[in-house]
């Protein structure tokens, strides 16, 4: 599919940025062959990550067999080390957001660390309301500054 986008985006000459998103539950071997399709297939962004359809054993919740997929908290920290993963290997040749569990400037701070460029968030909305991003925003600010950083453009991907 992605190869036929490709063909189709240089037959019109488009330069609309595709993006994928994957899901984080895939295992450690499916994460380089990801990555040579989006090379191989000129894909500009990943989305990093999608809802989970495992962990539920650990939630306390007792709706915690409620189908769809889990989101919020419960895979923030999978989904951070998912995006380092994918940076180490992608090395910024493809962008990346994160998204997963993000409610705070340091939940944003820990994604960019991990090697994403840009923060995407949906649960975080639900628990603390449409505001959130100027929270995040401020939080993240407070934390730069601490740290003597001038732009968070400066920490993505230093997490080692
Ligand atoms: C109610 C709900 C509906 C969602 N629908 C979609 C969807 O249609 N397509 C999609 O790619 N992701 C969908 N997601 C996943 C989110 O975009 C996001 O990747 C995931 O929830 C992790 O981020 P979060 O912890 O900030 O919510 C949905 C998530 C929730 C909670």
């Amino acid at each position: 599919m992605l190869e036929t986008i490709d063909k189709e985006k240089k037959i019109l000459n488009s330069k609309i940025p595709i993006a994928v998103k994957v899901s984080p539950d895939i295992e450690d071997q499916e994460i380089h062959k990801i990555c040579e399709v989006l090379l191989n297939n000129n894909i500009e962004v990943i989305i990093i990550s999608n809802s989970s359809d495992s962990s539920r054993e650990t939630l306390n919740n007792i709706q915690k067999h409620q189908k769809g997929g889990l989101s919020g908290k419960p895979i923030e920290n999978k989904s951070t080390k998912l995006i380092n993963k994918f940076y180490k290997i992608l090395k910024g040749r493809v962008k990346i957001i994160g998204v997963g569990g993000v409610d705070s400037g340091r939940g944003a701070y820990e994604k960019f660390l991990a090697g994403a460029n840009y923060i995407q968030l949906y649960t975080g909305m639900v628990f603390r309301g449409p505001n959130i991003v100027n929270m995040i925003k401020k939080e993240l600010k407070e934390i730069l500054v601490k740290d003597g950083v001038k732009n968070y453009t400066e920490i993505i991907g230093k997490k080692g």
